[in-house]
């Protein structure tokens, strides 16, 4: 079987952290979520993998920081996508890499508890020509939904429906023969100028293949939010097996749900878990507390922060009030200042939001 990992999209919703970075490299708990898409699929037993990248800056940073796979003994292929035009679409432009081969299509900006190692191999066993994974969501109108017949097979799949039939939502995890080839080419883009794979799926079921509907049990994020990745970083961090590989000095109160990685430091501080502090990170004098990321070479002093996901090269000095459910980008400096005159002094970048006490 082969890999098709999508890793497009402007990831609007994530402004501004994503005007410099591509949405699928921000890290949950101090790994780029599209890492941990690779190593599921890698884990599943896949190796052949291709990714959907937009074309310009963005697409240059997906493959910049993936490169060619070897780090997880994969081979990536690039396939690059112009124009935002749809997750059917990108089947289409990757038929020529997908050839006739059963294959994975994996959004490379959710996340899933368990990996799809059993998935994979339900499919690969199975004459099933198509499988989708449904979850019960509560607004189910963002999603694809999809509606089953009372002995479990589908009737119909609809993307955002305004009166969804059922709560259960098309996860972004599909896997398709080659009938899918004839699928999206077949369909029509929906009211939001998408070929919607929902739409592609739903031919198959028309053509009366077998299309199964396996139902996951554990959480499913798809993190096209602030509020999602923080609650992927919290879902991941609970998973992590805690350790320390830093310092930790004997002032400091560091309780057994953190991991502390290599070179990071801990000086005076208490840190309370689940939560990571990164490669060369220092928290000195400060309070760091449950479901918070912080990544590699930044320095929290004096401050206090919990449920919050920080990012490379920055820094947090003397902030006079709780940080809390909060995403900070990469090299942001926050700090007290004594300077005159006594007020604000702020750099933001557009579209950026301050909560202020
Ligand atoms: C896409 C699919 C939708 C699916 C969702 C899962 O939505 O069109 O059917 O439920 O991914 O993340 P989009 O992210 O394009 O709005």
């Amino acid at each position: 079987m082969k890999a098709l990992i999508l890793s497009g999209g402007k990831g609007s919703r994530l402004y501004p952290l994503t005007y410099t970075n591509a949405k699928q490299l921000i890290p949950v708990a101090n790994k780029p979520v599209l890492f941990r898409v690779i190593e599921a699929i890698r884990d599943a037993g896949i190796n052949d993998i291709g990714i959907i990248i937009s074309g310009g800056e963005n697409g240059r940073r997906v493959s910049d920081a993936v490169g060619q796979g070897k780090r997880w003994g994969v081979d990536i292929t690039y396939i690059e996508q112009d124009a935002p035009l749809g997750l059917a679409h990108c089947v289409h432009i990757a038929e020529d890499f997908l050839g006739d081969d059963r294959f994975v299509m994996f959004l490379g900006d959710n996340v899933i508890e368990g990996g799809i190692s059993e998935l994979i191999s339900e499919f690969e066993n199975s004459a099933d020509n198509c499988q989708i994974v449904l979850t019960k969501v509560e607004e189910p109108q963002h999603y694809g939904v999809a509606e089953l017949n009372p002995d479990r097979t589908i009737k119909q799949l609809v993307e955002k429906p305004r009166n969804p039939r059922s709560d259960l939502a098309l996860v972004g995890i599909y896997m398709f023969d080659k009938h899918v080839h004839e699928a999206v080419q077949k369909i029509k883009p929906s009211w939001r100028g998408e070929l919607e794979i929902t739409d592609a799926i739903q031919w198959l079921v028309d053509q009366d293949l077998i299309v199964h509907p396996y139902i996951h049990r554990g959480w499913w994020i798809d993190t096209g939010k602030p509020i999602d990745m923080l609650a992927a970083n919290s879902k991941v961090l609970e998973e992590l097996t805690p350790k320390v590989n830093g310092f930790v000095d004997r002032d400091s109160q560091v309780d057994e749900r953190v991991f502390v990685e290599q070179g990071a430091q801990i000086i005076n501080s208490i840190v309370r878990g689940p939560t990571i502090i990164g490669e060369n990170t220092r928290i000195i004098n400060s309070y760091v507390g449950p479901f918070t990321s912080i990544y590699h070479d930044c320095l929290i002093e004096n401050t206090e922060i919990e449920h919050s996901l920080v990012l490379e090269h920055s820094a947090l000095t003397d902030v006079p009030a709780r940080i809390t459910d909060s995403l900070i980008g990469r090299n942001v400096e926050l700090s007290h200042s004594e300077l005159k005159p006594r007020a604000l002094k702020l750099t933001l970048g557009d579209h950026s939001r301050l909560g202020l006490v």
